[in-house]
């Protein structure tokens, strides 16, 4: 396999892979550095079945089935439904995941290694792909901060809600009901490091987001809202950016410990995307949680 690098902050095309061929044990190692590494893989042109997106996902660890999303391929319920299609008056999938900036499963306390993506349906416009997914760099994001701000924060943890994205998209978007009690209750408030060693690079991550973090608990919580504020600003600047242009074909993994994304709402409820989803998690990194 060869790694094409985007040139950016993040992000590399694998070229020579077919997914739907079981991996290696070196092509594993070599696609789980390189996660590490690029932080968002993109495999085009494949071709798999929904069992076979499964298996290959379920090579990077336990897959996770979502609490709260009903569309779920039918008899394989790891393999979720991201779509903005209707038929027979029923939508096919979730219509509006991730459109902000998240990290997928930061609410919970065994965090999210990675997600698979994979693209049947992609819009277009005047040639140009639309709903395309955006990332940003947290190794960077780090080493960029300022040294009193490393050294004041280091040690602290961040309170992350998923009722915080959950209720943001329910304003601006109208589409989601009400958490339920239940749904509430499967997903309490968790905390994690504020900077956390990442396990495949070793480097220090920033892992705060926009989505789901609430509160740095050490902080009073003016001075919290004040640092949150300033990192979720610093975190998103455009020189830590990455956008995947998706095409029919693509399948796109991201790394969530490294990096934030973003799905861009840019297109209309008859311009269809229709994408299969995995969500893996970071078991194979964490006995419990990475706190
Ligand atoms: C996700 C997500 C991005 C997209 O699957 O977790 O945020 O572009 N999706 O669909
Ligand atoms: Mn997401």
């Amino acid at each position: 396999m060869n790694f094409i690098e985007s040139g950016k902050s993040l992000g590399a095309r694998v070229e020579g892979l077919d997914l739907s061929v079981p991996l290696t044990d070196a092509q594993f190692v070599q696609l789980e550095q390189a996660l590490g590494k690029y932080g968002v893989l993109s495999y085009p042109q494949q071709t798999l079945t929904s069992q076979q997106l499964k298996q290959f996902s379920e090579r990077f660890g336990k897959l996770e089935v979502n609490v709260a999303n009903m569309y779920q391929e039918s008899g394989l319920p790891e393999v979720m439904i991201l779509s903005n299609k209707v038929e027979n008056g029923k939508p096919l999938g979730l219509s509006d995941a991730g459109q902000d900036w998240h990290t997928d499963m930061s609410y919970s306390k065994m965090i999210a290694f990675t997600n698979v993506l994979y693209g049947l349906e992609i819009p277009h416009r005047d040639g140009e792909p639309l709903g395309n997914t955006e990332f940003c760099n947290m190794h960077a994001a780090y080493d960029d901060l300022p040294e009193s701000l490393k050294t004041k924060l280091a040690g602290m943890s961040i309170t992350h809600n998923f009722e915080k994205f959950w209720e943001k998209m329910r304003r601006e978007k109208g589409q989601r009901p009400p958490l339920t009690d239940a749904q509430r209750a499967a997903k309490p408030p968790v905390s994690h490091p504020i900077f956390m060693k990442h396990p495949i690079t070793g480097k220090t991550v920033l892992y705060a987001n926009p989505g789901y973090s609430m509160r740095i608990n050490e902080l009073p919580e003016a001075e919290s809202d004040d640092i949150l504020e300033f990192l979720f600003e610093h975190q998103l600047q455009a020189k830590y950016q990455y956008r995947h242009r998706w095409s029919v074909g693509d399948v796109l993994m991201w790394d969530n410990m490294g990096t934030l994304h973003n799905a861009v709402a840019d297109y209309r409820p008859d311009e269809h995307r229709y994408i299969k989803r995995c969500q893996v998690m970071a078991n194979r990194y964490f006995e419990n949680s990475p706190a």
